[in-house]
């Protein structure tokens, strides 16, 4: 299809990465060029790993390259907390047949830049490593870039991984405030708008039980996440990555927004990867980033369903 939209997603798959690329792979409207890998919910070997299993259960046929293995500047902690040890749940799985490309993943983002200039549509699902390393490396990469989706940042400073600050931006903070500090448009879907978008966890159990190879996989690679989320914050799930990717795929369905400057704090005992946001414009800096608030509930479970192949 010539007129779909090209699409490159850079992730560090993670549960709830999971379900935002089997709602990518289900798209009418988007050419999926490749997934971009980055360390973050757990290390490099593992979310390439799982990347290309879900892949193979999903039956998608589409690159995977492998990135940073580390933040730029300081070492964090991962989030196998949340996502288990080996990122999908621990359940054991039988490595995926299918092999990552050997191009590094910054170079992909920067090739693919330049074969879909002005097309592309670049979604971050994870630490922002892959990216800043692709515009360091050029710094022409903005230009080229249709649309830029960030999941990441608690913009009025209700974090989860710190009292301020969201796990993508706090893992590698250094990356997050180069890429805020180089691209001059961003979409930003923060983790307290995913917190106004949780769907309850028996409603989720039900799509589970559709009988899908997906929906059975996602199952199995989810349940020790749900069982964390649902002793921590109560009757409804959360999905990060996937209310991201409901705005990177259907823009029609954000129902509020707001264009503000934002900046990455690096330094400071609390404040290292907040995301503070110029919400009463008292900088004078240039707003670069849209943020967004409210998304289209409804559409957003139906896409989830869609996406685990449950009959609508
Ligand atoms: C983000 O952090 C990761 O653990 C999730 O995959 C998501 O991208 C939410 O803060
Ligand atoms: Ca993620």
């Amino acid at each position: 299809m010539n007129d779909s939209i090209p699409l490159l997603i850079d992730t560090d798959p993670g549960v709830d990465d999971a379900l935002a690329l089997l709602m990518a792979f289900n798209s009418p409207r988007h050419r999926l060029l490749g997934l971009c890998i980055t360390a973050g919910n757990v290390g490099l070997d593992h979310t390439v790993a799982n990347a290309l299993k879900l892949c193979e259960v999903a039956g998608v046929s589409v690159p995977v390259y492998a990135g940073c293995d580390r933040p730029l500047v300081f070492a964090a902690e991962d989030a196998s907390y949340v996502h288990g040890r080996d990122g999908f749940g621990d359940i054991g799985y039988a490595p995926a047949h299918l092999q990552p490309e050997t191009e590094h993943a910054a170079l992909a983002i920067l090739r693919e830049s330049h074969a879909h200039a002005g097309q592309l549509l670049l979604v971050t699902l994870g630490p922002l490593t892959n990216l800043a390393l692709a515009v360091r490396l050029d710094p022409s990469l903005p230009s080229r870039i249709g649309r830029l989706v960030v999941m990441g940042g608690a913009v009025t400073g209700k974090g989860n991984t710190s009292i301020a600050a969201e796990f993508n931006i706090a893992f590698d903070p250094e990356a997050a405030a180069i890429v805020f500090e180089s691209f001059p448009d961003i979409e930003v879907v923060d983790w307290e708008a995913v917190l106004r978008h949780g769907f309850l966890h028996s409603r989720f159990e039900g799509w589970l039980a559709a009988g899908s190879p997906r929906a059975d996989f996602y199952d199995r690679i989810s349940r020790k996440t749900r069982l964390w989320a649902e002793g921590k914050r109560g009757d409804h799930w959360h999905s990060a990555d996937a209310l991201a990717m409901l705005a990177a795929l259907y823009p029609e369905y954000v129902i509020e927004k707001k264009r503000h400057f934002l900046h990455v704090e690096t330094a400071g005992s609390q404040s290292r990867g907040a995301t503070v946001v110029d919400w009463l414009e008292r900088s004078g800096r240039t707003a670069q980033t849209e943020i967004v608030l409210k998304l289209d509930q409804a559409r957003f479970e139906a896409l989830i369903q869609d996406a685990l192949g449950v009959p609508v």
